[in-house]
């Protein structure tokens, strides 16, 4: 069971206020959407929950059962879907997912492999065609996907994962944020999508300016 604290959180860059205070609670098992105009601070939120950016005031913690986690543990419990991961243009499909998984220390069966891409309605022909530099945004976003789902990770961080999906693709990643949060992922999902707002169990609407 993983619980993740914010209290009283501002965020600041350059001495400008992005949103703040903000007191929330997310937990295990529930999909929290995080809403707002383009740059209200969605991005930020996720980055603050993953640690990958400290508050400039206030707190954000992490806990298990065993306590509050530290960067390095938690970094075990993370997956994330964002614009701002790059795949590999020159790697194939299966290359980078090799990649990023292999930094998990997780290696995937071939079996695995084609399940995946399966799961996330990228076809194995056009998979293995062309370098993922060549895949068009959508394939791309379906590979991120693929890659979080093999991750084992237990909270989500999934910022506007829908950008460049066609419809099909969009509900493939709807089905698998419900069935995640089933199998007690924490699912934060940073979206303006309405489709997306109407899968969570809790939103955070930051106001913007
Ligand atoms: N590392 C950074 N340095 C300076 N400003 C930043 C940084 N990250 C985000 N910002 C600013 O913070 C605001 C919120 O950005 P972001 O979280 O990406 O918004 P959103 O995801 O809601 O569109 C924007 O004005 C953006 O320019
Ligand atoms: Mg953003």
């Amino acid at each position: 069971m993983i619980t993740i604290e914010f209290s009283e959180v501002s965020q600041s860059f350059h001495g400008r206020q992005i949103f703040g205070p903000l007191s929330a609670k997310l937990h295990s098992g529930r999909i929290t959407a995080v809403t707002g105009c383009n740059g209200s601070g969605k991005s930020t939120f996720l980055k603050l929950v993953g640690h990958l950016l400290l508050p400039t005031k206030g707190q954000v913690t992490v806990s298990d059962a065993d306590g509050i986690l530290k960067q390095a543990e938690l970094r075990e419990h993370l997956a994330m879907v964002t614009p701002e991961l790059r795949l590999y243009d020159r790697l194939t499909a299966r290359e980078n997912m090799d990649f990023f998984l292999g930094l998990r220390g997780i290696s995937l069966a071939d079996a695995a492999y084609r399940q995946l891409l399966e799961r996330v309605e990228l076809s194995f022909k056009a998979a293995n065609a062309a370098y993922t530099g060549e895949f068009s945004t959508g394939m791309r976003q379906r590979l991120k996907m693929a890659v979080l789902l093999a991750a084992q990770a237990d909270i989500w961080l999934l910022d506007e994962p829908g950008a460049n999906l066609d419809e099909a693709g969009r509900a493939m990643v709807a089905r698998e944020v419900r069935a995640a949060a089933r199998q007690n992922v924490l699912v934060a999902l940073a979206t303006n999508d309405p489709g997306e707002e109407a899968l969570a169990d809790e939103i955070i609407a930051l106001a913007g300016d």
